[in-house]
């Protein structure tokens, strides 16, 4: 029987939707998921989600449980001493931002920083150690979560991570590998070897990790972002810092603020798509793309000419992100243009389909690097709020240094900065200038947390990876156009271009022998990745249905929880 109540409140909106509703949005959906869903990238990051949402906090309170949680468990992806970016979607008004916690450069930062006298980049030092370190993001990102969308305090939304640091937990097999490949940095920082080293060798898998100094510093920052941003732990941070050859000051932390920016939106199909904003390349990248693929009828085409255009679409994405993105604080980014159709259509012009495009035949510059160990999570609880959030440290365990007295992991996000700018690439094209490194600049990112809406789906997604991070998103949100099931996008094989080098970089398995034979026919180079990539968590709501379910990519050890609203409720009653 439909609820009278419902019908007129549907009624009400119908009549003042075109009044009060952006034209690009999907719908005003009045209905709920009636379960939380969380996928993250540790299973104790999931659960203490889950904790949180039983305890009474929404989707907002659950994804700082989460983030905090990942900073104990998965610190080779994420911590308090990185940053990222939080997409959320508030249900109740369907008001969507990104929180922008990126990095900045420290205020005596400079262009030329990680070269020589002669003008060459010394090895590692954007990488190791305090000095490729950029003012971290996250703790304030956490307070504002809690102030402005959350219903917990942080002192209840921090608590599992706190539980975590203090008891420890047993390290996997993952953590164990990302750590024997930093083991050598490790070294060089005896104090920071001492929380993650087992007397100074690699732990055997299950030895248990506890942080004290890490605990005390989550306990800290419940009192909110001047836990960390100044006072004991700040004075710790600097004085670590300086000690080790960084350069950050308190004026430093002081200043960092987080930046709330309107997402990238745009429709592809039936489909509206909301995804990162600048300082992220992925949802310019995302909109060129898609906006592309909208010319080919991708369902109906043959499956080599589908991989072709979806490769020259890429590569024309990477293209322009090698020339014109860095921090919108700092370069004008034509975003309308890069974004729209008839752009998009010009673009398109120059796709053949007998023969692949050379990249040396579209100017531009090399794709800066951005570090893989990233990591991704998305929850959305039972009233629709929903959370897609990408963090980062840059490389396994960032810096591999800790400010004694903090166990705060710090960043090396300075290297995703064109460390050595200015620089004729091998086309004779000055490139990547809009990607220096100036004070106080963020980074360029890949980092592409995403929803997908139609008029009865939702989807939340996102994955690490680097610079593979948005042809992984672009290759699941493909998948979902595809109506395959959540379980799919994050485990399907993998495909990849990035402008420069001029090379489909693919998983083993991703394409069958006459499939390369057709492709390599076209004029692509090809080449299989060492191994698999990516740890993609992704949430699907089908909004007619009512099903909700929850996905963890089968690469990572993630895990991917759907809890039914009533068996929340009956949580939450058993714990108080
Ligand atoms: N450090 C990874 C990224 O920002 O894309």
């Amino acid at each position: 029987m439909p609820n009278p109540l419902r019908l007129s409140h549907s009624l009400f909106f119908l009549v003042l939707l075109p009044i009060f509703v952006l034209p690009n949005k999907i719908s005003l959906a009045t209905e709920k998921p009636n379960a939380n869903a969380i996928a993250s990238a540790h299973p104790l990051a999931t659960d203490a989600g889950h904790e949180i949402l039983a305890a009474g906090g929404n989707a907002f309170d659950a994804a700082i449980a989460i983030t905090a949680a990942l900073a104990v468990v998965e610190p080779a992806g994420s911590g308090l001493g990185g940053g990222g970016f939080f997409l959320l979607h508030r249900a109740q008004d369907q008001f969507e931002i990104m929180i922008d916690a990126r990095e900045k450069a420290p205020i005596a930062a400079h262009r030329d920083m990680y070269l020589d006298k002669a003008g060459d980049v010394i090895k590692g030092a954007s990488l190791n150690g305090p000095l490729a370190a950029g003012i971290p993001g996250i703790p304030a990102a956490l307070e504002h979560l809690a102030k402005k969308y959350g219903q917990l305090p942080l002192s209840r939304s921090l608590a599992p991570a706190i539980r975590y640091a203090q008891d420890g937990f047993p390290i996997s097999e993952n953590y164990q590998k990302k750590l024997k490949w930093r083991l050598n940095i490790f070294k060089q920082y005896p104090e920071t070897a001492a929380i993650f080293l087992d007397q100074g060798k690699l732990p055997k898998v299950g030895f248990l990790l506890k942080q004290s100094d890490l605990a005390s510093t989550l306990q800290q920052l419940t009192k909110g972002k001047s836990g960390f941003y100044s006072g004991t732990i700040a004075q710790k941070l600097v004085t670590g810092a300086r000690a080790a050859g960084g350069i950050w000051t308190l004026e430093d932390l002081a200043q960092y603020q987080i930046i709330e920016r309107p997402p990238i939106s745009f429709n592809y199909k039936q489909a509206r798509f909301v995804t990162a904003a600048p300082p992220s390349s992925g949802g310019i990248a995302l909109a060129t793309i898609l906006n592309i693929l909208e010319g080919y009828d991708l369902e109906k085409i043959d499956e080599v000419d589908r991989i072709h255009v979806i490769v020259e679409a890429m590569r024309r994405a990477y293209r322009d992100r090698s020339v014109y993105l860095g921090d919108p604080d700092f370069v004008d980014i034509p975003v309308k243009r890069l974004t729209h159709q008839k752009y998009a259509a010009g673009l398109r012009a120059s796709i053949r389909m007998d023969q692949a495009t050379a990249s040396t035949a579209l100017p531009g510059a090399p794709i800066t690097s951005t570090g893989t160990d990233t990591t991704h999570f998305s929850v959305m609880d039972a009233e629709g709020n929903r959370v897609a959030a990408t963090l980062s440290i840059n490389l396994p365990f960032g810096a591999a240094f800790a400010p004694p007295g903090t166990g705060v992991l710090l960043n090396d996000e300075m290297d995703d900065f064109s460390i050595k700018p200015g620089e004729p690439n091998a086309y004779g094209l000055i490139g990547n200038s809009a990607n220096a490194i100036a004070p106080g600049k963020r980074p360029l990112s890949s980092m592409t947390p995403t929803f997908i809406e139609t008029t009865d789906k939702v989807a939340v997604l996102g994955t690490p990876g680097g610079s593979r991070i948005i042809t992984m998103v672009l290759l699941g949100i493909l998948d979902f156009m595809d109506s395959q099931p959540v379980h799919s996008w994050v485990s399907q094989k993998r495909f990849h271009h990035q402008y420069l080098p001029d090379v489909i970089q693919h998983e083993k398995g991703a394409f069958n022998s006459k499939k390369i034979k057709k492709i390599n026919g076209l004029g692509h180079k090809l080449q299989e990745t060492s191994r698999p990539y990516g740890n993609m968590q992704a949430i699907f709501w089908n909004k007619k249905t009512g099903k909700t379910e929850a996905a963890s990519d089968p690469r990572g050890i993630g895990k991917a929880t759907v809890i039914p609203q009533n068996k929340a409720r009956f949580e939450n009653k058993n714990r108080h």
